[in-house]
């Protein structure tokens, strides 16, 4: 099996918690060759060396001071074949992306793709001339609770939808602590809300054609951010239905999940009706006190073949899986091409892979509603038309 060299870019919360689990567990099974990591502070490779000592992780930056670019020299260095995770803060996205693109490398971008509706035209234009899989981890598209309404709805069992709920709020340790570097760039409606305006299109395969946002900055402008509190979204899609999309990050801290959240659709024909958060299996500990506990997204488990080893499963596993697997698949039916030949097969399978996955031009759905709500909350709730082409503005 041909087996991909990873570089992920960014050495956060999400790098430490999913992706480097699943890229080890990925590795044990022979996808995988080597992990790289490129952050902004070597002392962030060696916590994570620490923390992974299985995984003979390199990384980047080598020398002690901050280096913000030292993910271009990790870049230079990938050999091929090579695929790119970008666990950056959601305003970096699109410049690694497109770098990464330019090298003929493929791409997992955790979500959003990115916050500009031109810079996501710009990815799905250049990812489609290269020949590059561009994913976005939109990984609620892989929970079985939200994955069986897009069954139902595609096979007409819900008839038309006509309105719908969405409501996802965070823990204020998320802007207070993980964040509060980059709180203030980006607002729980832009990392938060895309996970929901993402699940509507994934059912409905409809597009938003307005949206009307406002928001609210109160508690963490009283501790010093210049950050939203809560977002709220009216978007209109192309058939009349309307989404009303509920989105914070300052939920007390004594929350017994990180996540509230959950989503409602109307439709003709019937209701689906779905709280994400409590999944009726919940702990109460000394360690942890009462926690309402998602089996589902991604947690371990005993492996069944080495009990010494943790097996991490769950729909935040699936989705960079599906990414990893479906770029050996291109890799293998590839190989052995002359370069002009292995283009055509890449260009033959990424146009494939557009029709079921969050390549770029479906991952642009978000992202043009996230920017949209941005653009009408800094003006108060005016409303934003998103045209045709993905062109916004204010109606
Ligand atoms: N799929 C999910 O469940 C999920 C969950 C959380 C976050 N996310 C997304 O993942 C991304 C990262 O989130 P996070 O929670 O890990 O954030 P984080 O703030 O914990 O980590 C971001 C990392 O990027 C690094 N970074 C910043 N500038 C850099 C640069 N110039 N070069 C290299 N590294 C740089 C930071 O040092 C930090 O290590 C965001 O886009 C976020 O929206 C996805």
């Amino acid at each position: 099996m041909n087996r991909l060299n990873t570089l992920v870019i960014g050495g956060g919360m999400i790098t430490k918690q999913v992706i480097l689990p699943v890229l080890a567990q990925e590795k044990r099974k022979g996808k995988i060759s080597s992990i790289t990591v490129a952050s902004r502070r070597k002392e962030t490779i060696q916590q994570l060396k620490d923390i992974f000592p299985q995984e003979n992780l390199k990384g980047y930056p080598e020398k002690n001071d901050e280096q913000p670019d030292a993910w271009k020299i990790a870049l230079k260095n990938l050999e091929k074949p090579g695929l790119v995770i970008i666990a950056t803060p959601d305003d970096l996205h699109a410049e690694m992306c497109l770098e990464a693109i330019e090298y003929g490398f493929d791409v997992i971008v955790q979500k959003p793709l990115c916050l500009k509706t031109e810079d996501a035209k710009q990815i799905l234009n250049s990812s489609r001339e290269k020949g590059c899989y561009v994913f976005t981890d939109l990984h609620k598209r892989h929970d079985l609770a939200l994955r069986a309404l897009q069954y139902k709805y595609t096979r007409g069992e819900m008839g038309e939808v006509l309105c719908c709920h969405a409501w996802h709020e965070q823990r204020r340790d998320i802007p207070l602590k993980y964040f509060k570097n980059w709180c203030e760039r980006s607002s729980p409606l832009e990392y938060l809300g895309t996970h929901y305006i993402d699940m509507f299109y994934f059912v409905t395969g409809l597009k938003p054609e307005k949206v009307i946002a406002k928001g609210q900055k109160k508690l963490l402008k009283s501790l010093g951010y210049d950050a939203f509190d809560a977002c709220q979204a009216f978007i209109n899609w192309e058939n009349g239905a309307v989404e009303y999309l509920q989105t914070s990050w300052i939920l007390p801290e004594e929350n017994p999940c990180l996540s509230n959240q959950g989503f409602q659709m109307t439709c003709t024909q019937g209701e689906f009706r779905a709280d994400n958060a409590n999944r009726n299996s919940n702990f109460s500990t000394t360690k942890n006190g009462y926690e309402l506990f998602n089996p589902y997204f991604f947690k371990p488990y005993i492996d069944w073949d080495n009990p010494e080893i943790d097996m991490y499963l769950g729909y935040g596993a699936d989705s960079i899986i599906q990414a990893i697997d479906d770029c050996i698949r291109i890799l293998n039916e590839t190989s052995g091409l002359k370069e002009k030949q292995a283009l055509e097969k890449r260009k033959q399978l990424l146009s494939e892979f557009e029709k079921t996955r969050p390549l770029p031009n479906q991952a642009i759905i978000s992202v043009s509603v996230i920017e949209a709500g941005k653009m009408s909350m800094i003006k108060d709730g005016k409303p934003v038309i998103i045209d045709d082409d993905f062109f916004l503005h204010y109606e």
